[in-house]
C-alpha cells in the first residue's frame, strides 16, 4: 500500500473559486479518488492563503480585520469545494499557529544554515498611506513605449518587464499620489547558492519534461536571492528579532501544506513526522499550475532542503484555462465562478466529466467551449451513458421482479465478450487514471458505452418485449438487459473518481452501497430498484443565464 500526502495550490482568500481555479481542484481530486479506491492511504490537504497586502487592503476597504475577511471567504471558498465534490482531507488555512510555528522553526533553520543574508534596498513608498507600495500597486507611463498607466513590473502594452522605480511619472494605485524613494531593510534567501542542490533535484524524476526544461532556462539565466521580508504593515506573520519585518506571503504559503497537514495529523493522532521526515516510505505530491512553477520547483525545494525536511516527490503542474479560446474575461461574461455555474447548471458532475475529457499529463492549456460543453456532455452522459440503463431497466422491472441474470448464467457469446471486454481494461484504466491522463481514460469508456448501445440497437429489446411467450426469466429479453446493466454497473464503477456523486446514485439504483475500491468489478449486482432518471440535458439557456456579460 502506498502512503500519499496530496496537495492542490492553495487559493487566495482575497477572491472566489472560479472555473479556472476547479481545473485544479477537480484534477487533483479525480486522481485522490483513483488513488483511494486502489486502496492507497492517501491525504488529500489544502488551505486558505490569507496573507499580503491585497488581502490587508480589501479587509480595510470592506471595514473588517483581515482575519474576519479570511474567515468569511473559507466558508465560501469550503462550500464551493464540497459542492463540486472536492473532497479534501482537511482544508485550513495559512493563517493558523501551526502555520506561524512552522515558519518560524523553518526561518531559524534556514539563518541557522547561513542562508538568509539582510540588505538595504530601495523601494517606491506612499507618503500618505505610509506603507512602501508592492509592483502591482504601482503605475505609471512604460519606460519603453510610453504606453500610460502600466503595472511597476510590465507593460502591457508592449510587453516590456521592468523595475517600478523605472517607471516614468510614476503614481500610487492607492492614493494617486506620486511616491518617494525610500530605504529600508530587507531580508534574502540565498537561492544563488542553492543551484547546486538544486540542478541535481530537478533531475529526478520530479518533474515533467516540459516543467524540466523550464528550470533549465532559469538556471541558465542564474538564480537570484529572493526577497523574503516586507514591511509593515502587512498581513502575515511577523519575522523573528526583526520588529516591523513580515515573511512575504510566498514564504508562509507552502508551509502552509505542512500546516494544514500538522493540524489534521494532530486531529487524528498521525505522524507528522512519518510525511515529512522520515520519508522512505511516504510519498509528497503536489498538484499546481504552470504560473506557481518557480515557486515550487525552485524555492520550495530549496526553502525544504535547508531546513531539514523531506522535497516533494512529484510536483504535477497543469495548463491554465480558457473559455471560448480565450482568457476568462469579465467582460466577456466569461470570468465565471463556481457559485454562478452552480446556480445556473447546478450540476457539478458535468463540468468534472468535460474536464476529465480534457486533462491530459502536460502543462498545456485546456479551452472550456461552452458550445462543446454541452455538446459532449448531453451527447455522451445523457445520450450514452445514462441511455443505456434508461433503455433496458424497464423490462427488467416490469417482466423480472426486478432480478437480474447472474453474469456466469449469460448463454450469448457476444454479450458475454461486452462485459469480459469492460473487465479485461482494468490495468488500462489504472493506467490512464495513474499518469493523469484523463481524456485517454474518458475515450476508453466511452468506447465501451458505444459499444453498448450499439448491441442494443441490434438485439431491439423492445421488440423482443412485444413478441408472446418471451417474458420468462432468463430468455432473451431478460439476457440482453442484464447484459447491459452489468456492463454499465462495470463502467460506472470505473468512472467513479470522476463524478462520484452521480455514481454513488447508480450504485444505489443497484441495491448496492457507493463504490469504494476498484474490486467491486468482482462481484456482481443480482438486482435493480426502479430506474429514476439520473440526469437532465443541459440546455443552452442556462449557460446562457451563466454569461452575464458586464460593461
Ligand atoms: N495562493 C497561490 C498558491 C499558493 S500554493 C502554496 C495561488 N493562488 S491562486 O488562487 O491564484 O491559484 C490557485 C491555483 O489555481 C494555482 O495552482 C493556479 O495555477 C490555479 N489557477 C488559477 N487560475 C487558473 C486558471 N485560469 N486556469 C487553471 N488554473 C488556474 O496561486
Ligand atoms: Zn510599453
Amino acid at each position: 500500500m502506498r502512503k500519499i500526502l496530496v496537495t492542490s495550490a492553495l487559493p487566495y482568500a482575497n477572491g472566489s473559486i472560479h472555473l479556472g481555479h476547479l481545473v485544479e481542484y477537480i484534477q487533483t481530486d479525480i486522481w485522490v479518488r483513483f488513488q483511494k479506491m486502489q486502496g492507497n492511504l492517501v491525504y488529500y490537504i489544502c488551505a486558505d492563503d490569507t496573507h499580503g497586502t491585497p488581502i490587508m487592503l480589501m479587509a480595510e476597504q470592506e471595514n473588517i480585520t483581515p482575519e474576519i475577511l479570511v474567515k468569511n471567504i473559507h466558508i465560501e471558498h469550503a462550500k464551493d469545494f464540497e459542492d463540486f465534490h472536492v473532497n479534501f482531507d482537511n482544508f485550513y488555512s495559512t493563517n493558523s499557529s501551526e502555520n506561524k510555528e512552522l515558519s518560524e522553526n523553518i526561518y531559524r533553520a534556514l539563518v541557522k544554515n547561513n542562508k538568509i543574508f539582510e540588505k538595504e534596498i530601495e523601494q517606491f513608498y506612499d507618503t500618505d498611506k505610509k506603507m512602501f507600495l508592492p509592483d502591482r500597486f504601482i503605475k505609471g507611463e512604460c519606460p519603453k513605449c510610453r504606453a500610460k498607466d502600466q503595472y511597476g513590473d510590465s507593460c502591457e502594452s508592449c510587453g516590456a518587464t521592468y523595475n517600478p522605480t523605472d517607471l516614468n511619472n510614476p503614481y500610487s494605485v492607492l492614493t494617486g499620489l506620486s511616491p518617494v524613494k525610500k530605504k529600508t531593510k530587507h531580508y534574502f534567501f540565498k537561492l544563488s547558492e542553492c543551484s547546486n542542490f538544486l540542478s541535481k533535484w530537478t533531475k529526478l524524476d520530479t518533474l515533467q519534461k516540459e516543467a524540466r526544461n523550464k528550470l533549465d532556462e532559469w538556471f541558465k539565466a542564474g538564480l537570484s536571492d529572493w526577497d523574503i521580508s516586507r514591511d509593515a504593515p502587512y498581513f502575515g506573520f511577523e519575522i523573528p528579532d526583526a520588529p516591523g519585518k513580515f515573511f512575504y506571503v510566498w514564504l508562509d504559503a507552502p508551509i502552509g501544506y505542512m500546516a494544514s497537514f500538522k493540524n489534521f495529523a494532530d486531529n487524528n493522532k498521525l505522524s507528522f513526522d512519518d510525511f515529512w521526515k522520515n520519508n522512505s516510505d511516504t510519498e509528497l505530491v503536489h498538484f499546481i499550475g504552470k504560473d506557481i512553477l518557480y515557486f515550487h520547483a525552485l524555492f520550495w525545494p530549496a526553502t525544504l532542503e535547508y531546513s531539514g525536511y523531506r522535497k516533494p516527490t512529484k510536483i504535477y503542474a497543469h495548463g491554465f484555462l480558457t473559455v471560448n479560446g480565450e482568457k476568462m474575461s469579465k467582460s466577456r461574461g466569461t470570468f465565471i465562478t463556481a457559485r454562478s455555474y452552480l446556480d445556473n447548471i447546478k450540476n457539478p458532475n458535468l463540468l468534472r466529466y468535460y474536464y476529465a475529457s480534457k486533462l491530459n499529463d502536460s502543462m498545456e492549456d485546456i479551452d472550456l467551449n461552452l458550445q462543446d460543453f454541452s455538446a459532449k456532455v448531453n451527447s455522451d452522459l445523457v445520450g450514452k451513458f445514462i441511455n443505456i440503463p434508461s433503455r433496458t431497466s424497464g423490462f427488467i422491472s416490469k417482466y423480472f421482479e426486478n432480478k437480474l441474470v447472474p453474469i456466469e448464467n449469460i448463454e450469448d457469446k457476444k454479450a458475454r465478450d461486452l462485459i469480459l471486454g469492460i473487465i479485461n481494461i482494468k490495468d488500462l484504466v489504472l493506467e490512464h487514471y495513474e499518469s493523469r491522463f484523463f481524456s485517454k481514460l474518458i475515450k476508453l469508456l466511452m468506447t465501451q458505452v458505444e459499444s453498448l448501445n450499439e448491441f442494443i440497437s441490434q438485439k431491439e429489446p423492445w421488440v423482443l418485449a412485444k413478441k408472446e411467450g418471451q417474458h420468462k426469466v432468463n430468455s432473451d429479453l431478460h439476457q440482453i438487459c442484464s447484459t447491459c446493466l452489468h456492463a454499465f454497473r462495470l463502467v460506472s464503477i470505473f468512472i467513479t473518481p470522476v463524478i462520484p456523486e452521480l455514481t454513488s446514485k447508480i450504485a444505489l439504483f443497484f441495491n448496492e452501497s457507493p463504490y469504494k475500491s476498484f474490486s467491486d468489478i468482482e462481484t456482481e449486482a443480482n438486482e435493480i430498484n426502479k430506474y429514476e432518471h439520473l440526469m437532465q440535458r443541459l440546455d443552452l439557456k442556462d449557460i446562457e443565464a451563466m454569461i452575464v456579460t458586464k460593461k
